[in-house]
């Protein structure tokens, strides 16, 4: 059967990746909407999206999802099956700095997509990337769904806050909401503001990268096509009737120490890259530690991350010897 998404921030790290999966099936069409913002440089979200540009079952339409008029009438015209929406200012560090902006890209942005599916009355079922920076610091892990929120950053806090926005439009008007909490995300076009390209533009520039805390500070890495499945699985295993919330994380967290010795090694292997380290505290706004439960996640939607933390970034430095020239790393 035919199915139309829309996908938000299609030009993104994450958002390019799923638009390729979706139109990988011949019966999908996808209409991305991305604004191109400045957080990182938009000629790297150009060449995200050059493959998808060349298929006929991708249209992209260049709209500011703050903008509620332009909103509505696209997703009213569309009527799409399924929107999965991974428009949003990442970033935890930038949050402290810049507040305002994680309030307006990803409440009041969100706010528009559900409040133009309400208005048109639409029975389009709805994925929102959520973070899990909403777990904040918590007394157990691994995080469970069901845990309490305790977001320690204007990001976590902006992110909750859209979830709770979520289930109360799917309270009042029986919206389909499935909430996505990612897990550090890595691999091919990954973010310029986290780690794995941290240390290679470090190396690159002779420059330090810097550890925040001890190899006790620990994130959950998984990898993009894990992740990907998880959100395609979800689409196609929808069997919940209104809300429900999940981890796609790893469930295998990693010391910060470990983390640099592997990509150190492969950086050296693959880019004859060395990188030197200095130590610095790790700030409030950052978590100790992220780690997922996956259980729900494997139950309800099948979901098996399946690609380690070696394997993965080794697919991510070969994409970075290929692409380098598309970022400003002189
Ligand atoms: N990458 C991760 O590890 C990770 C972890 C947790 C949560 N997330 C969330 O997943 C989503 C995607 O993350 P990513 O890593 O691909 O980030 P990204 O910055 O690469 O992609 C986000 C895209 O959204 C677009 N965008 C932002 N605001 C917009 C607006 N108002 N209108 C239209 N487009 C807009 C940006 O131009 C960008 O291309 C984000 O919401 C992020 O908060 C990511």
């Amino acid at each position: 059967m035919k199915k139309t998404y829309i996908v938000t921030g299609c030009a993104g790290f994450i958002g390019s990746h799923i638009s390729e999966a979706l139109i990988a099936d011949r019966n999908n069409s996808v209409i991305g909407i991305d604004n191109f913002n400045d957080y990182y440089s938009p000629k790297i979200k150009e060449s995200n999206i050059q493959k998808l540009l060349t298929s006929t079952q991708f249209k992209l339409h260049k709209i500011d999802l703050k903008n509620t008029e332009k909103v509505e009438a696209l997703i009213k015209r569309i009527k799409p099956d399924f929107i999965i929406h991974c428009a949003g200012m990442a970033g935890v560090r930038n949050s402290i700095q810049n507040p305002l902006t994680y309030t307006q890209n990803n409440i009041l942005a969100t706010q528009n997509i559900l409040e133009a599916i309400r208005i048109s009355q639409l029975d389009t079922k709805i994925v929102l990337l959520s973070s899990s920076s909403v777990y904040g610091i918590q007394e157990k892990t691994p995080f469970v769904e069901n845990m309490v929120a305790n977001p320690s950053s204007p990001y976590g806090v902006s992110k909750f806050a859209m979830e709770l926005l979520a289930k109360e439009y799917s309270n009042h008007y029986d919206m389909k909401i499935a909430i996505v909490r990612p897990f550090s995300i890595y691999g091919p076009r990954g973010r310029v503001d986290m780690a794995p390209f941290l240390i290679i533009k470090a190396a690159i520039q002779g420059k330090p990268f810097y550890q925040f805390g001890t190899n006790e500070n620990k994130r959950d890495w998984t990898y993009i096509d894990d992740f990907v499945d998880g959100v395609t699985g979800l689409t196609k295993k929808w069997s919940f009737k209104t809300f429900e919330v999940f981890n796609l994380g790893n469930n295998t967290p990693v010391g910060i120490e470990d983390f640099i010795s592997i990509s150190k090694k492969l950086i050296g292997e693959k880019l004859n890259l060395d990188l030197t380290v200095l130590h610095k505290e790790r700030g409030s706004e950052e978590l100790p530690i992220t780690f997922a439960n996956i259980d729900k996640s494997h139950n309800l939607i099948g979901y098996t991350p399946k690609i380690k933390l070696e394997d993965g970034l080794n697919e991510f430095y070969t994409y970075f010897k290929k692409y380098r020239g598309v970022y400003d790393l002189s």
